[in-house]
């Protein structure tokens, strides 16, 4: 894996995707996720010309906001390479936008919002792709897809093949039972290929690379399984605290925040089988497999294979004192397929620590090895230096045989100068629902799975404090987290 530096991705520009026109919902455009990604996602998308010419953005919010206030007030450019606004980009997704004022929780104002649809597809005289997307609390979004679907917003214009789609954000449910009751409404109302439920991290680009690495560098995947594996680790640590959000962090925490969503489906893309095709379809089928392939952490062993803590001055920040919210939680699974049981499954992911750093280690045995010499593994680096580390051993030049590990990589910045070669998570997951492309979000049963998997940790977890470690600011974290790796003979790399 020699990087030489020499490949180059082609432009942006001249890979774009043929979409069809269509219209974009955004629930929630003034909040916060919508501020932060969305917005900057549409003007990168809209200045390069990625979307259909006739697409129309309708912001939906009950304030008395207009575009040029909202898109002012907007760190458009936050994702371009120099922070800088090209002010045609910016005209053109000003252009596209208009804000659509309504109480969403008034099930009577829906009526108006198709109208509003119906005048955009006749003015541009075609059917469009309809697209909710709901950027909003998650304990309401069981009754606006109720009122979206009471008030036909599930269908599309009469004469045409278009679709409606939603497009949901995580965390989908709160636990194994509030999933199941959210996945049966909206069910009542869409149907599975119109549901989109956004991971951002599977439209990352080091994600879907996992996906491609394996499969395509056949050499490896004769040792990805209990024979040759001795321990998998997912870390996602990151230097930033809770930045405010405590309504929404208080009822989340570490636990649901990233590992039941985004470390879990990065778990099944690395430990997956080969899918029978490269689709949609059969990925997905490859993942679930593999989900339901999670064994439970029983009961009485959760505080053996789950860790918790809390950054200091996190209860002041909340105004709590007696707040038990994790910001940082890790856990250890197994796998109980024929492929993996055994192989210890480490995740682990916390805020306020001393690095962002999210990357997963496959590690080798080296019980054929000689002792002492460091360990073969292989690194899918996600960010922020994205790239791929296989970790070798080799001898020191020189008189004696001393072995030393070192990194053979690839670097993403390295191989593809082009740093906007490659979309980033939320302009792919919008082009994907687009273009109706699901391959990238997750299934009702995945999400199911997922739940399942860390329920008798939340449990555990919500009846009492046990085992809440503070842990300093800009730190490593909790120090019985290198219990638990001990515990799976590892230690966290
Ligand atoms: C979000 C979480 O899903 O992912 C945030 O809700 C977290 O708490 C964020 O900060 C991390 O995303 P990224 O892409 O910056 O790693």
């Amino acid at each position: 894996m020699t990087d030489t530096g020499e490949a180059r991705s082609e432009p942006a520009k001249d890979r774009k995707p043929a979409l069809e026109p269509a219209v974009i919902v955004i629930f929630g455009i003034t909040g916060d996720l919508s501020r932060r990604s969305l917005l900057p996602a549409l003007y990168h998308l809209f200045k390069d010309d990625m979307l259909h010419a006739d697409t129309v953005i309708v912001g939906v919010t009950r304030r008395d906001v207009s575009a040029d206030d909202l898109l002012k007030d907007v760190e458009l450019c936050v994702n371009e390479q120099d922070g800088v606004c090209d002010p045609a980009g910016v005209q053109k997704v000003r252009a596209a936008l208009r804000m659509f004022k309504m109480d969403i929780t008034d099930g009577g104002e829906y009526g108006r919002l198709k109208d509003e649809i119906y005048t955009i597809e006749e003015k541009a005289g075609v059917c469009m792709n309809r697209l909710y997307y709901l950027s909003i609390p998650p304990q309401v979004y069981a009754p606006i897809v109720r009122f979206l679907g009471e008030n036909g917003l599930n269908g599309s214009c009469n004469h045409g093949t278009a679709m409606s789609r939603l497009l949901v954000e995580k965390p989908f449910g709160f636990d194994l039972d509030s999933a199941r009751e959210l996945i049966d409404e909206t069910s009542t109302h869409y149907r599975e290929d119109q549901i989109f439920r956004i991971d951002h991290y599977l439209a990352k680009e080091t994600v879907q690379n996992i996906l491609a690495f394996r499969f395509n560098n056949p050499i490896f995947e004769p040792l990805m399984n209990a024979k040759h594996v001795s321990a998998i680790q997912i870390t996602a640590s990151e230097e930033l605290d809770i930045e405010g959000r405590v309504a929404f962090y208080e009822k989340t925490g570490a636990l649901r925040d990233l590992i039941q969503s985004h470390l879990l489906q990065i778990m099944a893309v690395v430990m997956m089988d080969k899918p029978a095709e490269m689709n949609s379809d059969a990925i997905h089928g490859a993942k679930e497999r593999l989900l339901k392939e999670v064994e439970p952490v029983s009961a009485d062993a959760v505080d053996d294979n789950a860790v918790r803590g809390q950054y200091e001055g996190y209860r002041d920040e909340v105004k709590d004192g007696r707040s038990t919210t994790e910001t940082y939680a890790a856990i250890r699974l197994n796998v109980g397929s024929d492929r993996w049981d055994g192989v210890p499954v480490l995740i682990r992911t916390g805020k306020a620590l001393d690095a962002k750093r999210t990357d997963v280690n496959v590690l080798f045995k080296q019980e054929d090895a000689a002792a002492g010499n460091g360990q073969n593994a292989l690194t899918f680096k996600i960010s922020p230096d994205e790239g791929i580390e296989l970790n070798l051993v080799v001898k020191k030049p020189g008189f004696e045989a001393d072995m030393q590990p070192v990194p053979m990589d690839f670097s993403y910045q390295r191989s593809f100068t082009d740093a906007h070669g490659h979309p980033n998570a939320y302009e792919r997951v919008l082009v994907d629902a687009v273009r109706g492309d699901k391959t990238l979000f997750a299934t009702g049963d995945e999400v199911l799975a997922s739940w399942r998997a860390i329920q008798p940790v939340l449990e555990r977890w919500q009846r009492d404090d046990t085992g809440l470690e503070t842990y300093p600011k800009v730190s490593s974290g909790p120090e019985s987290a290198t219990g638990l790796a001990e515990r799976a003979g590892t230690v966290w790399l």
